[in-house]
């Protein structure tokens, strides 16, 4: 019943997402195809190496003319067969780069040379990825120094992992078992280093293991005790009467800017509002945030990201179960921003620095 198995390749790494089967079956179509022009195109040299020798010193060859019916063919054949690799590849990118709005979300960073993950519940792990089999997931991804580039051969995804801004990728795992991960972008010295495991559980095995894992705040509570520690309240209050523009309800909606120019409000918009404020100023306000540039690190920024969106309008299944942090909790970490440096979480320090 699995198609997988009608095309499982020795050579090929195992397909363990529901990418892998038909990529792979472009990729041997895409052999075939050039296997057979080449097998075409080389007995037709021969032939015609044979056919149209020289036979005989000062033989003056025979002038041919146009063949209408035979241009018009290698024309048209080819151009046919171009559009069809074309059209099937970009079905294929299509499916890869749109993502499900029920997926569960894991966010990603690369730093030199290591890869960690967040789940939902605030769960971490280090050049490792738990995925439960059969439910969709997409990373969220950003680095915090160069481009990397997260590649699941098993999966067949392969996504750059970009400083400043955020990469998606997404998939779902047809297959229990540990697979490689690996960084697909040289990024230094220890690029080659850079790699871990992704394992696929079942759904019960993915929960026990959840549980097993020392839970920390979930990214949207340690947002929002960012988001206090930082003073953001101060002006970003509930109903728009503070300094700065109301967070509620606002993650996924379009905002005026003082421009006149429209904006939507997703992770790359707060990521460069937090960052660079007067990028884009919201109608009505003025220009008075200070950047956060150099205080936050990448994982702060998204954890702050994610509790916008928790504040923001319900989205479909969203996977945080846990409830937010009252708001007066004591804040351990960071420290206020004239303090802040960008610092790994604890107990998380790199292999190398
Ligand atoms: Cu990270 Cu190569």
């Amino acid at each position: 019943m699995n198609p997988s198995l009608l095309i499982q390749i020795p050579f090929f790494p195992e397909q363990a997402s529901n990418f892998a089967f038909e990529i792979d079956l472009f990729y041997l179509f895409l052999c075939a195809l050039t296997g057979f022009f080449t097998v075409l195109i080389a007995a037709a040299a021969i032939y015609f190496l044979i056919r149209y020798r020289r036979r005989s010193q000062g033989e003056v060859p025979e002038q041919i003319e146009g063949h209408l019916k035979l241009e018009i063919a290698w024309t048209v054949i080819p151009f046919v067969i171009s559009m069809f690799i074309f059209a099937w590849g970009a079905k294929l990118y299509y499916q890869m780069y749109t993502h499900p709005e029920d997926a569960l979300e894991i966010f990603v960073t690369g730093k030199q040379w290591m890869w960690r993950a967040q789940h939902p519940d605030g769960q971490r792990e280090i050049n490792e990825l738990h995925v439960p089999l059969g439910r969709r997931v997409k990373l969220t991804m950003t680095s915090e120094d160069v481009i990397h580039a997260y590649y699941i051969p098993a999966f067949r995804t392969k996504t750059d992992v970009v400083p400043g801004r955020y990469t998606t990728s997404w998939f779902t795992p047809t297959k229990v078992g540990t697979y490689h991960l690996f960084c697909a972008e040289y990024c230094g010295t220890q690029h080659s280093g850079m790699i871990g495991k992704v394992t696929v559980m079942e759904y019960s095995d993915y929960q026990a293991w959840l549980r097993g894992v020392p839970r920390e705040k979930s990214p949207a509570e340690a947002g929002q005790q960012l988001f206090t520690s930082m003073a953001c309240n101060n002006c970003h209050l509930e109903n728009n009467t503070g300094r700065g523009p109301s967070l509620q309800n606002l993650f996924g909606t379009d905002v005026k800017l003082a421009n006149g120019a429209t904006v939507k409000v997703d992770e790359t918009y707060l990521r460069e509002s937090i960052l660079n404020p007067g990028a884009k100023v919201v109608a009505g306000y003025t220009n008075d945030m200070p950047t956060f540039q150099g205080l936050v690190t990448e994982e702060q920024v998204a954890m702050i990201i994610q509790y916008i969106k928790s504040i923001g309008p319900k989205q479909g299944a969203a996977p945080t179960t846990a409830p937010p942090a009252p708001a007066t909790q004591g804040v351990e970490r960071p420290a206020p921003p004239q303090a802040a440096k960008p610092a790994a979480p604890q107990g998380e320090q790199p292999k190398q620095d």
